[in-house]
């Protein structure tokens, strides 16, 4: 299989968890179950669970063993885009090729259906510490990556640095490390807890650097990008004053800092026992995706 193969081999093995997931969804009112599937099933690249089930495989992990914790993941990131889009956090009126959530069901209740994908991941992921400590690790692994010390902060620190006038690395890197960096750092870890700590820190700082090197390309993207490809809003980062790495380093620095990251990444697959090759590729593709 070359690499697209593989990608979409294991996005269609997600698609059908996530699928029977919404399938099964039947809270009240209508407009919470609505609200709920419509950001989920708006597509996305599903990147995060795509990187789960391959380091599963690297590692000679059954794939099964990771469906729920595939699924929380990519509820919380759901649930962190629907709660970034809003008037009050980037003010983003389209996502995935589609209005943003708020702008389909107003504020209130995107902000519940945040709310609501949150709570149900980690309900999963409750479901899954039943099944023994490392398990258990796994599911604190999550919760730690999308809480206060992980993507809430960097958000935070997101918003309170919008406006700055002047940048440095240390912040930067602050923010990307925790917005970005700790939701892409779950899925590489998770199944080395699973696998008994097997390349735990390669497989940890390969997380953080292919999250900054994600995030810089998303920055990238917001200047170079386009609608059609992107399916969100470009030029948004300079609207709203962001702290990016465009401000930081300009353009073509951000492209080198992205190149030295993601060849630090490949650096970091050469030295993990196993068949790296499709997340090498992964980490070409997310230095030249155009989405
Ligand atoms: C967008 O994440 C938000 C960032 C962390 C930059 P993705 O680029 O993974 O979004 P989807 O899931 O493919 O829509
Ligand atoms: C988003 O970063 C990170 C999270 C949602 C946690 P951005 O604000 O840059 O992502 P986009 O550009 O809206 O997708
Ligand atoms: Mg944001
Ligand atoms: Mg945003
Ligand atoms: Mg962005």
């Amino acid at each position: 299989m070359d690499f697209k193969e593989k990608y979409d081999f294991y996005l269609k093995e997600f698609e059908r968890i996530l699928a029977c997931f919404c399938n099964d969804i039947d809270c009240r009112p209508d407009v919470l179950k609505d609200s709920l599937k419509y950001s989920l099933l708006l597509g996305g690249k599903r990147i995060r669970p795509v990187l789960m089930f391959a380091v599963a495989d690297l590692l000679g992990l059954e794939r099964c063993k990771l469906s729920n914790f595939a699924l929380a993941l990519e509820l919380i990131h759901t649930y962190s885009l629907i709660h970034d889009d809003l008037p009050e956090m980037d003010n983003d009126d389209f996502r995935r090729g589609k209005p943003s959530n708020h702008k389909v069901f107003g504020v209130g209740n995107a902000v519940l259906a945040g709310d609501g994908l949150l709570n149900t991941a980690y309900s999963l992921l409750l479901k899954e510490c039943r099944n023994g400590m490392e398990y258990i690790s796994a599911a604190q692994f999550i919760c730690d990556c999308a809480g206060i010390y992980g993507m809430i902060a960097g958000q935070s620190a997101d918003l309170l640095y919008e406006h700055a006038t002047s940048f440095n690395e240390n912040t930067l890197d602050f923010i990307y490390e925790n917005k970005t960096g700790k939701l892409l750092t779950a899925p590489v870890v998770v199944p080395a807890i699973l696998s008994g700590g097997r390349c735990y820190s390669e497989l940890k700082n390969f997380g953080k650097d292919l999250g900054l090197l994600f995030q810089i390309i998303d920055d990238i993207l917001d200047v170079e990008g386009s609608f059609g490809e992107l399916g969100k809003s470009t030029g948004k980062d300079k609207i709203e004053e962001k702290y990016t790495s465009v401000g930081l380093y300009g353009l073509d620095g951000a492209k080198l800092r992205a190149d030295v990251l993601a060849q630090r990444c490949r650096t970091v697959l050469e030295g993990v026992d196993g068949d790296s090759e499709f997340l090498l590729q992964l980490v070409d593709f997310v230095r030249s995706r155009k989405n």
